[in-house]
């Protein structure tokens, strides 16, 4: 469908109601940019993370789900989820309250059944354990960085392709800080539209103010631990430098971008929880940054196939598993409860720095991993189905490992380690 059919259908289904959007994250603010621009009004935010009743997002009121409880929601409100891992769960509190899809509400994937990682940067300065940069000796790998003018090529594909794409991360294997064209990288997409994220160690002796004078939307800011035991997991990374960095980022935030989402992005392992937390926790506070703990896994599926298939770990990742809170066979059992649900990881087109396409972003290893030498003359139709057709594809989800990462995204760190522990 055109993009001028998906907007009259999208008007007519709604008619004279208000659209919300429901995930205040990425993906709704990237739909939301885009849908504006087509001169389509937003009425506001739902998101469950919703601090005070005051909160604004995009100019827009951000309001708690609860509000859809109301018995006439439905007649002056229509919805539209935008969120990548929780798109079934939201659709259910939908339906629980009578509404109806494609009538009430819609996924955003109806819209943008396609997102994109563009890893701008080949190389890393860090070696986490976790990590397969850890394993691989950085020549077993070329390295390097997309050129300023094989992005913008990219990006014109992307939204040729993808209409309504409106955000996209600059990450996946590699430092994005790293890069020297960084800001002229976010300034590009911003011409084009698009939303920019970042993820970032801030180990890297970089120019941080040059960067967020170019307002990139949101920045992750990745740790585990506090002092020394941050240097096990962030491996090659020094405290004191990270908290340097720290301080520097939330103060030149308040000065160049408060808007911009950032989030300390707190792997979860043996060593980081307890005190390191609770410390990370007022000093994010202090900062005022929003600290997001999260279970910390293996990062590369590599790991996770070779070792359902019988192989043993390298020895880095290795001892990461032996630090996880939740142990590589128990992420495995929770993501097999839901290998029922199709990947959420087909869904994202990953292209390399050097303009090469992964046939899985949560693949590194290069050798069965690529689908396409060159993302620029390879239509996304061809990278879609070779990508669905593939070998690799077919051994993951024959394990029932495609939903690992997912899984891991979708546990709540407050309530239910215990529970996914011992079911
Ligand atoms: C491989 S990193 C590369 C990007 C960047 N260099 C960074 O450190 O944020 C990509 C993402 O994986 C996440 N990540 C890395 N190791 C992880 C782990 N053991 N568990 C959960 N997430 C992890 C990071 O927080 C980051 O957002």
């Amino acid at each position: 469908m055109n993009v001028q059919n998906a907007l009259d259908l999208l008007r007519q289904t709604v008619g004279a109601r208000d659209i919300w959007i429901w995930g205040a994250g990425n993906q709704g603010r990237g739909i939301c940019q885009v849908l504006r621009s087509h001169r389509i009004n937003i009425a506001g935010f739902i998101d469950r993370s919703v601090r005070g009743e005051s909160e604004q997002l995009m100019g827009l009121p951000v309001c708690k789900p609860d509000m859809v409880n109301a018995s006439d929601f439905g007649d002056d409100h229509f919805v539209i989820i935008a969120s990548y891992f929780f798109e079934i769960d939201i659709a259910s509190q939908l339906q629980a309250v009578n509404l109806l899809e494609g009538r009430d509400f819609l996924g955003y994937t109806r819209l943008k059944p396609v997102d994109y990682s563009v890893d701008i940067s080949g190389t890393c300065n860090l070696k986490c354990i976790s990590c397969p940069r850890a394993t691989r000796s950085p020549d077993e790998r070329k390295l390097g960085f997309m050129p300023l003018e094989t992005f913008q090529r990219v990006l014109d594909k992307i939204v040729a392709e993808s209409p309504f794409v409106g955000n996209i991360q600059l990450y996946q294997w590699g430092e994005p800080t790293l890069h020297p064209q960084l800001p002229e990288i976010i300034a590009y997409a911003h011409e084009k539209g698009v939303r920019c994220a970042i993820s970032s160690n801030l180990n890297a002796k970089v120019d941080y103010a040059r960067i967020l004078a170019a307002k990139p939307e949101w920045l992750r800011i990745s740790a585990s631990g506090w002092g020394e035991d941050y240097e096990i997991t962030h491996t090659k990374g020094r405290w004191s430098v990270f908290l340097e960095h720290l301080r520097e980022v939330a103060r030149l935030r308040r000065e160049y971008h408060p808007e911009m989402k950032v989030e300390v992005y707190y792997h979860l392992y043996k060593h980081s929880v307890g005190e390191g937390l609770e410390r990370f926790r007022t000093l994010c506070e202090e900062l005022n940054l929003e600290l997001h703990p999260v279970y910390a896994y293996l990062v590369s599926l590599d790991d996770v196939l070779a070792h359902c298939e019988g192989h043993p770990l390298p020895e880095p990742a290795q001892k990461a598993a032996d630090l996880l809170l939740l142990n590589l066979d128990q992420g495995i059992d929770i993501a097999r409860r839901y290998a029922h649900l199709s990947c959420d990881a087909l869904r994202c087109v990953n292209i390399n720095w050097d303009a090469s396409v992964s046939t899985c972003m949560m693949y590194y290893y290069p050798e069965a991993n690529i689908v396409a030498q060159d993302y620029l003359t390879t239509s996304l139709d061809d990278i879609q189905t070779r990508r669905y057709a593939s070998d690799l594809c077919k051994r993951c989800s024959s394990h029932g490992i495609h939903q690992y990462c997912s899984s891991y995204a979708r546990l709540d760190t407050d309530v239910s380690i215990t529970a996914d522990m011992q079911g």
